[in-house]
């Protein structure tokens, strides 16, 4: 198996070595067989060769099986494009999954008082190729357009996805979008329903700006939630206050025979190089990696590990903490060595499986 490792920028490169300290451990002490393929993509690499991504960068990343991706800079340049959008069209991964399920313990340490971590469980499944980021737009001096693409295949692809989770949850699905003023929202909201119906699987819909509300307000009214594109991009940054801060949040792109895993952070200028980020939501999205592929038990250690760092207070500024990125990523690798040993998740680590923290 081929994993490509792709730092990017700003802290990008701070919190990805945390994560693949974790997955070398493994991948050493049970021989794996993981290459790792190292890809360098995004500002850095546009400021030094005018590039942010190449034909040939695509044509790496279509070798390989699962993708760790850090977090890149975009500026508005008209030159350059947006590096992420090429990476999940070109590679078609077309499922955004954005599991919302706070870290045991973490209310708590933050002292959230008005809400119990137990009514946060929700996975957003965002369309991740189409919808507002079509990119079929203009931009003009007096007037500029983007044009919202809705497709009925890719509505029932991403319906579908979400349906089949939805069944192995709760069997309920909430579909968010705009249909009362988006005629394209109309045929996302139309397929949505006829595909979750058709999978046996209990469906409601609930117009995006309400959701909004609804989802800090009420969040335990919902489970697995499909959204189109836009939407689902905003959303899920505005879930991730749900889970105590931004750092914890890690995300999956998901096609047909590939996966692309990442914090859904950005590359936070302000305080990369500092040394003070929060490296969990990479271990996090390495931890979905490992879900991807089937390695349950390793997920498990990783969230138990993850756990303790809360629940020992070894946490970062973001979370009131005073350690570093690193003395966070080595204590939790140290907790993973440790679980290890002492053969923790053997029994049931299903139970920790499918997007659970
Ligand atoms: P951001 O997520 O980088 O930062 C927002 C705020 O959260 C900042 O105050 C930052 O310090 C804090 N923060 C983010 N991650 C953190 C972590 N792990 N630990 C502690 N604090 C953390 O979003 P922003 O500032 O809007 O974007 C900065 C750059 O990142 C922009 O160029 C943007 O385009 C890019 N970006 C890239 C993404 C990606 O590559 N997936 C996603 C979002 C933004
Ligand atoms: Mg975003």
């Amino acid at each position: 198996m081929r994993t490509a490792i792709i730092e990017g920028d700003g802290i990008g490169k701070e919190v990805i070595p945390e994560a693949v300290a974790i997955l070398d451990y493994f991948n050493e002490t049970y021989d794996w067989g993981i290459e790792k393929v190292p890809v360098e993509v995004g500002f850095g690499k546009w400021e030094r060769t005018g590039s942010a991504i190449t034909d040939d960068d695509i044509s790496l990343l279509k070798s390989c099986d699962a993708i760790l991706f850090g977090a890149i800079t975009t500026v508005s340049d008209p030159s350059y494009k947006s590096v992420l959008l090429r990476i999940r069209k070109e590679l078609d991964l077309y499922a955004n999954i954005r599991p919302l399920l706070p870290i045991p313990g973490i209310y708590k340490l933050l002292k959230i008082k008005d809400r119990k971590e137990s009514d946060v469980d929700i996975v957003i499944v965002r369309e991740n190729t189409e919808g507002l980021y079509s990119g079929i737009e203009e931009l003009g001096d007096e007037k500029s357009t983007t044009t919202r693409v809705i497709t009925k295949i890719a509505s029932e692809r991403i319906a579908s996805f979400a349906s089949n989770l939805a069944a192995e949850r709760k069997n309920y699905l909430t579909v968010v979008h705009k249909s009362n003023v988006l005629k394209s929202d109309k045929l996302f909201l139309e397929t949505c329903k006829e595909t979750a119906e058709s999978k046996g699987v209990n469906v409601s819909n609930k117009l995006v700006d309400i959701f909004a509300y609804d989802l800090i307000m009420n969040p335990e009214k919902y489970d697995v939630v499909v959204t189109t594109n836009l939407f689902g991009d905003i959303l899920s940054d505005l879930g991730a206050a749900l889970l105590g801060s931004i750092g914890l949040a890690p995300s999956a792109n998901i096609g047909d025979s590939q996966a692309f895993f990442e914090p859904v952070h950005g590359s936070a200028p302000d305080i990369a190089g500092k040394g003070i980020a929060n490296p969990i939501a990479a271990i996090l999205s390495l931890k979905m990696m490992f879900e991807w592929m089937g390695k349950t038990r390793e997920a498990c250690l990783v969230n138990r590990a993850v756990a303790a760092a809360v629940h020992d207070k070894i946490i970062t500024p973001d979370l009131g903490g005073k350690y570093s990125t690193k003395e966070v990523g080595d204590f939790i690798l140290s907790k993973v060595r440790q679980l290890d040993a002492a053969s923790f998740c053997l029994e049931n680590p299903e139970d920790f499986s499918k997007l659970k923290l």
